[in-house]
């Protein structure tokens, strides 16, 4: 499938001649190849020289198109520098990035533009679920396979995309529910009336939908644990606070937080201290939270959080096997998860965090 480069090229100064944005999200989003990092988002019509010092030609370089959702969290920004640094042309690709900026109509425009363009694969994190049918039966027609990576998409046929990479949202925290349930059982607390809150991620996306099931399954075989409130801070610090600032006015006793990320749990943390309270395994409130970054550890370390689970970001070595296996002729497997675990403030996280790549 190599050797769409030079086709690429003229696509893309054809469709910029014509004054056409490559994204119609405004400009500024679309980066280029080996360009992206300097070019700073800034449109470029002009394709890398035929070298890159590697020994390859453009023609070798394999075409990725990359649907990024967002640059939401911490986690995002790890994802995204997990692809940079692996889809590279010392490794063989040419990689073209779009970040949808949260919004799916951007994704939509960008696989558009993709398929217009031609590009070998085409992966992308879609934001939500529905609404993908149209443009992945494009891709189909013209023959891109499509690799959905971190979240599904909810279609009527399977074969529209190749395969899915990513974390399984359901075990994640269905593994938290566990957890708080050993926490109390620890505490002596296993009997107690539990008022737990949720702060869920982006409505709609299978990192939400999957940590609301998965908790929920849990919270079924707990009759003494009472889901108070369930509302969406969009998986960003700022929502995450200002949903937090309304559970504290509205709820006099909350025992426990469930965040559906890390960055709604930092957020968290800072209203529960502007309203005087205290959380972490010293505080009044339980926080239980997702992702693992780096600085959920130094939460933990400060005990400001009780429990993170894991959701890993490094999808670029995974995407590049499976483009290599099917560059290869081998078939790959429909559904890949990362294998991902848990931490909490019993561990020695100092040492743990010292390993770690996000
Ligand atoms: O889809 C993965 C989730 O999206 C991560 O938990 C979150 O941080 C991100 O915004």
């Amino acid at each position: 499938m190599k050797g769409k480069y030079s086709r690429i090229c003229a696509g893309v100064l054809l469709l910029t001649a014509a004054g056409l944005s490559l994204t119609g999200c405004g400009g500024g989003q679309w980066e280029t190849g080996e360009r992206l990092q300097q070019a700073g988002g800034e449109q470029e019509a002009q394709m890398p020289p035929e070298t890159d010092g590697t020994g390859k030609d453009g023609d070798d370089l394999i075409v990725v198109g990359l649907s990024q959702l967002g640059s939401e969290s911490d986690w995002r920004i790890a994802n995204t520098e997990s692809y940079r640094s692996t889809l590279t042309a010392e490794n063989g690709y040419y990689l073209l990035f779009e970040n949808g900026q949260q919004k799916q109509e951007n994704q939509i425009k960008a696989l558009r533009n993709f398929i217009l363009q031609g590009v070998d694969y085409i992966v992308v994190a879609p934001i939500v679920e529905t609404g993908w049918d149209s443009v992945l039966q494009d891709a189909r027609d013209a023959g891109i396979p499509v690799i959905l990576a971190d979240r599904m998409v909810s279609v009527e046929d399977d074969d529209l995309y190749t395969c899915y990479v990513g974390g399984n949202f359901v075990k994640e925290s269905e593994d938290a529910g566990r957890w708080l349930a050993d926490y109390l059982r620890q505490q002596g607390r296993e009997e107690e009336e539990i008022n737990i809150v949720t702060l869920q991620g982006t409505l709609g996306a299978s990192a939400e939908l999957g940590r609301t099931e998965g908790f929920g399954n849990v919270l079924k075989e707990h009759p003494n644990w009472h889901m108070l409130e369930i509302k969406s801070g969009d998986f960003t610090q700022a929502k995450g606070q200002e949903v937090m600032e309304y559970f504290l006015e509205t709820y006099e006793d909350i025992d426990v937080v469930i965040s559906q990320n890390d960055n709604m749990a930092f957020g968290a943390i800072d209203a529960i201290r502007a309203a005087g309270k205290t959380c972490g395994p010293d505080g009044e409130i339980i926080i239980i939270s997702f992702d693992a970054v780096s600085a959920a550890f130094d939460c933990m370390l400060q005990g400001t959080i009780n429990a993170d689970f894991e959701c890993n970001p490094l999808h670029g070595p995974l995407v590049d096997q499976i483009i290599k296996d099917l560059e290869a002729g081998k078939s790959v497997d429909k559904i890949q998860y990362v294998e991902e675990t848990y931490f909490d403030t019993a561990m020695d996280l100092e040492k743990i965090k010292e390993g770690r790549m996000y």
